[in-house]
């Protein structure tokens, strides 16, 4: 009948949906783990020890911490730079006003607002290279506002 058609057909089309989604982050090698949220004041950014110096640091054997400044119209640091193999928990937040970090042909994208801290943990398997962007508008630089994310 029609109906075991239409059925038939739209279970296809959701195995279909989840297998491209799966692909997606296998396939480019990066997976996310986990994502939260937490609070800092951005007029105290600089004495933030996390924020004060924007960089990567080894925490484990193959865990790394990220801690990410958006300001107009930059990311720091640039590039950012982790090893293949590695689990990386990304702290990102804004020093002015809100953007982005999204991270181009991945499913990194998360909005960064000043006084708040997007948390998210990322595996990385392959080495590669990745455009950084921000995809919120943030005022006449947003088009330029770029960086670089290395696994290496
Ligand atoms: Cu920062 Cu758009």
């Amino acid at each position: 009948t029609y109906e075991k058609v239409w059925l038939i057909a739209a279970l296809v089309l959701i195995v279909g949906f989840i297998a491209t989604v799966t692909y997606g982050s296998v396939g480019l090698g990066i997976a996310m783990i986990d994502d939260s949220e937490e609070t800092v004041e951005p007029g105290e950014l600089g004495e933030d020890e996390r924020f004060a110096d924007p960089r990567v640091e080894q925490v484990g054997e193959n865990e790394y911490e990220a801690y990410v400044v958006a300001q107009t119209f930059m990311f720091s640091p640039d590039p950012i730079e982790v090893p293949a193999g590695s689990e990386v928990t990304f702290y990102v937040t804004s020093r002015d006003v809100i953007h982005s970090f999204s991270v181009a042909g991945t499913n990194i994208n998360t909005m960064v607002i000043p006084g708040e801290v997007a948390t998210m943990t990322v595996e990385f398997d392959e080495p590669g290279e990745y455009g950084v962007v921000c995809n919120e508008y943030c005022g006449s630089g947003h088009h330029n506002m770029e960086g670089q994310l290395h696994v290496v």
